[in-house]
């Protein structure tokens, strides 16, 4: 029987990271994680993996691909909020740009398979000119978060060109699922659902009319296994073609916990898309993939993980 293969997952603890981890391992790869759980949890990564507390910007991360020799890299590690990145966009820069070149830096140098990298189809188009956005629709950031992800991709498509280092990215709409942190800025189904359980009032930013392609966490992760034998060298779009609104995550969510309240309502935030959603046909026709979860079976999975972990914490 042939040896295991071994997947390196860089951000391996954290939402999308962990699932993918948890995949891998039952697909049977080795899998190694590096990760700073600078937002990322122990608790999140499965304990048959091996794991590497190390910072992708630090240099020690070439050390960590020698020792480990992987076949496949899956980069999800990054500084991940919008917001942050417009208060801090050097840091921003640092840990999405740098970070990922050192990554790019190891991989070449250890001569491994394929390169697969998250990037965000939420944030890159910026407000559409049309929708839903295939992947030849204009690169347009909002937010330094947009651009350092998709200066990310440039540099992928660079060593491909310099080095044929084999790649293909993933460019994800609004990812939500169990496990997202539901402390943070970002998923507003954690955010709210959390809320909602707890008797507390979810706040809204804006009118609630922006509309965002939220998919569900396990087709995420299929696009991430339909990768490794296919799309090599370009881009897709990872996204179910929907526009839904915010406020209607808040209905959905609503009326399956049965919370009586309505919204509080804040101010809108910078740099944010206010309506997109992706067109996923290239990643149907050349990935052979396409989303599985409706919004109700997506959403009612997320509550029922977010349920017990409220229960647990009493
Ligand atoms: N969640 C979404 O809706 C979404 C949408 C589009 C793209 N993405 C991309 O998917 C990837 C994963 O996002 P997520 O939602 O799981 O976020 P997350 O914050 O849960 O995961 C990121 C992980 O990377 C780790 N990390 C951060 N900086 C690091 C560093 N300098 N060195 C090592 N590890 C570091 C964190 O500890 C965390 O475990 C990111 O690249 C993000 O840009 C996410």
């Amino acid at each position: 029987m042939s040896e295991a293969k071994t997947a390196l997952v860089t951000g391996g603890a954290g939402f999308i990271g962990s699932h993918l981890v948890d995949r891998l391992v039952s697909q049977g790869f080795r899998v190694v994680v590096i990760d700073n759980l600078s937002t990322g949890k122990l608790k999140n990564l499965n304990p048959a993996a091996t794991f590497h507390h190390v910072d992708i910007t630090n240099k020690s991360v070439v050390e960590v691909f020698q020792r480990e020799q992987p076949d496949l890299v899956f980069h999800l590690a990054a500084q991940a909020s919008v917001s942050a990145s417009t208060k801090d966009p050097i840091q921003d820069s640092d840990i999405n740009v740098m970070g990922t070149l050192r990554l790019l830096e190891a991989a070449r140098r250890c001569g491994i398979e394929k390169f697969i990298y998250s990037s965000t189809g939420g944030a890159l188009y910026g407000e559409p000119q049309y929708t839903p956005c295939d992947e030849n629709h204009p690169i347009v950031p909002l937010s330094p978060y947009a651009l350092s992800k998709y200066v990310g991709e440039l540099y992928l498509q660079l060593y491909h060109r310099l080095y044929l280092l084999n790649y293909t990215t993933l460019r994800y709409g609004n990812v939500y699922g169990p496990r997202q942190e539901p402390h943070g800025e970002a998923g507003v189904v954690a955010i709210f659902t959390q809320a909602m359980l707890e008797g507390k009032q979810p706040q809204i930013f804006g009118d609630g009319n922006q509309e965002r392609d939220f998919v569900y966490i396990d087709d995420v992760v299929e696009a991430n296994l339909a990768a490794i034998e296919r799309g090599d060298a370009d881009a897709f779009n990872i996204g179910t073609g929907e526009k839904t609104s915010v406020n209607r995550i808040f209905e959905s969510i609503q009326s399956i916990i049965k919370y009586r309240w309505g919204p509080e309502h804040g101010p809108a935030r910078p740099g944010e898309v206010y309506q997109i959603s992706l067109d996923g046909s290239k990643a149907a026709r050349e990935l052979g993939w396409t989303p599985q979860a409706t919004l109700e079976e997506g959403l009612g999975q997320t509550v029922e993980y977010f349920r017990e972990n409220v229960k647990a914490a009493r």
